[in-house]
């Protein structure tokens, strides 16, 4: 059996990506520094899957507890999650961004090349590409001068990761993660944002729940179909899903060069005003929400061509969005109560 170690795996991807892997045959070892989660989330991966994963709490800006865990367990793959991810924030504290999401990956793959371990995934983002020239976005596309911290940290991650798996012949990948939303079916994972949530999901189904008096609309002059802003938003049981392709694809050598990036979305744009209708719809609900002026930073459309993905990964989207808006009320309901 495989041991993967998954780094932020009580995280809200990372969870899901957990289950998965167990799912598949897969022995997972965690790590997470609860920072932007909570332990009950590794009792819950438990109650779903029948398998209680090995768990660390390590912060992975500390090499030496990092080492450790290399020590403790023969690692096959690495899925690094464990990262900081507000936009906002990153530009009030650049240097906790640098160090927190590029210290730890250089210190995973430091321990990678002097163990010979192999076989890295990379949670990267769409940001990358900005605001494209062309939709939908292929991998082809340039990625662009970062408009944030935390968009600059994935973007260098990925060079970092690009130049130490030629170097140590480290086989990677990078998967580019459109907008991942939703919970896991059960409903016993699902997203934790802490304080007010920046992510548009969120906070539609805060405001649904009252916990928010209103949602604020970011912008109805965009050069789209309604106006509002345009997404790709991926059901996070599919995203996880893409994670194990990858890893597949690495552990039986199929891969194409030592680092690759893949697209990770549905391939289908949706217009914030689409999503409120789908989710009033779909919940057989009112959102009490206003058209405010655009959010500073953000851009027009962003969705995402799938094809190289599906092809090379042999994976494709199953969930529908409006399977997807239901689990995340669904979720949050059981948040409110
Ligand atoms: C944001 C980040 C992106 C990151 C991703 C992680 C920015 C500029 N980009 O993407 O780098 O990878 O989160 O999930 O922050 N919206 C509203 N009202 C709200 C919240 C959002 O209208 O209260 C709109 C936004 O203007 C946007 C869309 O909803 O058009 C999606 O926003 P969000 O969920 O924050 O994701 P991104 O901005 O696409």
């Amino acid at each position: 059996m495989k041991k993967i170690l998954v780094t932020g795996g009580l995280g809200f991807i990372g969870s899901h990506t957990v289950v998965e892997l167990q799912n598949e045959g897969f022995e997972v070892v965690i790590i997470d520094n609860l920072s932007n989660t909570s332990i009950d989330v590794l009792d819950k991966i438990t109650e779903i899957t029948g398998t209680k994963p090995a768990f660390h709490k390590v912060d992975v800006r500390v090499k030496s507890d990092i080492k450790s865990v290399f020590d403790t367990h023969k690692i096959d793959g690495i899925i690094h999650f464990a990262a900081f991810k507000a936009v906002g924030e990153s530009m009030n504290k650049p240097l906790d961004y640098y160090e927190n999401n590029l210290s730890s990956l250089i210190y995973l793959l430091q321990e990678m090349r002097d163990r010979k371990l192999d076989n890295f995934i990379f949670s990267s983002s769409c940001t990358v590409y900005g605001q494209a020239n062309a939709l939908p976005i292929t991998e082809d596309a340039p990625v662009k001068a970062a408009e944030s911290v935390y968009g600059n940290t994935k973007q260098i991650g990925e060079e970092i990761i690009r130049d130490t798996s030629n170097t140590y012949k480290i086989n990677s990948i990078a998967l580019r993660y459109f907008n991942p939303m939703g919970a896991h079916p059960s409903i016993k994972i699902g997203e934790l944002p802490i304080g007010v949530p920046q992510n548009l999901i969120p906070f539609v189904t805060q405001t649904a729940a009252g916990i928010r008096k209103e949602l604020s609309v970011f912008g109805d002059d965009y050069p789209t179909k309604d106006g509002t802003a345009v997404r790709d938003y991926i059901h996070v049981v599919d995203l996880a899903k893409a994670h194990i392709a990858a890893l597949r694809r690495l552990i039986n050598k199929k891969n194409k060069k030592s680092f690759e990036y893949f697209n990770i979305g549905t391939g289908k744009g949706s217009s914030v005003l689409e999503i409120i209708n789908a989710f009033e719809k779909v919940n057989n609900l009112k959102l009490n929400y206003k058209i405010v002026g655009r959010r500073e930073g953000d851009i027009t459309a962003a969705f995402a061509d799938t094809t190289i993905a599906n092809k090379e990964l042999n994976w494709k989207t199953e969930i529908g969005l409006e399977e997807a808006l239901e689990s995340a009320w669904k979720w949050q309901q059981k948040q409110s109560v």
